[in-house]
């Protein structure tokens, strides 16, 4: 039984002041959530600040980055010590944004997995295709591809401790999502390589999460589907409300 995973990339918005104001309203409004992991990853700036409000709540926190080495001179990275420090459990890797605008491709997306997992964190790797990709037919082809460079040479007992969001890059942001079916047969594909790579039992206890567009409005139809154990939210986590309302997803 795989537990459901809601996550808030909040990506580059919220300074400290408030950062704290989201997470307080967001604490009173999900504080009746069970059996649900609710998770906020802010950015670097606000991370220590939401770590001290969350402690001993429901709520647990996610960072949206990190170098794969542990000190050393790298003008403006952060290191996974310094990320567990602050307590954070998670760590987001591979979001489109940092393969398209930071560069960052498969090879460096592996070491920093690996790194995360030396350190105790877990990764939240994001894949997902192109517009150019989906309307070529080439999804599956291409997130299977990802899935298997971003996680090649892990162990399955670190595996099994990774979560997985499919992120088709044409629904960030745009307020177009993927079908809730053609994201759980995609989501389904990547667990079927993870059980042929790894084992069964381990495909069956990774969270692969669907994220791109996840509204209030659509969130019950993604969390109806067999294989969606969860969604990452970008713009509608932004807002106490809408975030806590993706949290309490009605099951359909
Ligand atoms: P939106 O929910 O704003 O589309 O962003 C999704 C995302 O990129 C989460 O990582």
């Amino acid at each position: 039984m795989r537990i459901p995973f809601l996550a808030g990339n909040w990506k580059m918005h919220n300074t400290v002041c408030e950062a704290l104001n989201l997470v307080q309203d967001l604490i009173i409004s999900t504080n009746d959530v069970k059996d649900r992991e609710v998770v906020v990853c802010p950015t670097f700036t606000a991370l220590q600040a939401v770590s001290k409000l969350i402690e001993g709540t429901h709520i647990r926190l996610g960072a949206q980055n990190m170098y794969c080495a542990e000190k050393g001179a790298f003008t403006g990275e952060i290191s996974p010590p310094m990320l567990k420090e602050l307590c954070c459990r998670y760590v987001i890797l591979g979001h489109s944004e940092r393969r398209n605008v930071f560069g960052e491709d498969d090879e460096l997306i592996n070491k920093k997995i690996k790194m995360a997992l030396d350190w105790g964190l877990h990764p939240i790797l994001c894949v997902g295709e192109s517009l150019k990709q989906r309307e070529a037919g080439e999804t599956k082809d291409w997130v299977k591809g990802q899935v298997e460079k971003d996680l090649h040479q892990l162990t399955p007992s670190e595996i099994e401790k990774m979560v997985i969001a499919y992120e088709p890059i044409w629904a960030i942001g745009t307020g177009k999502t993927d079908t809730a079916q053609g994201a759980n047969d995609t989501i389904g594909m990547v667990r079927n390589l993870i059980a042929d790579n790894s084992s069964y039992e381990v495909a069956q206890k990774v969270r692969i999460l669907y994220g791109g567009s996840v509204k209030p409005g659509n969130v019950d139809g993604f969390m109806a589907q067999k294989e969606i154990d969860g969604a990452l939210v970008g713009g509608a986590a932004l807002k106490a409300d809408s975030f806590a309302r993706i949290v309490k997803y009605e099951e359909i």
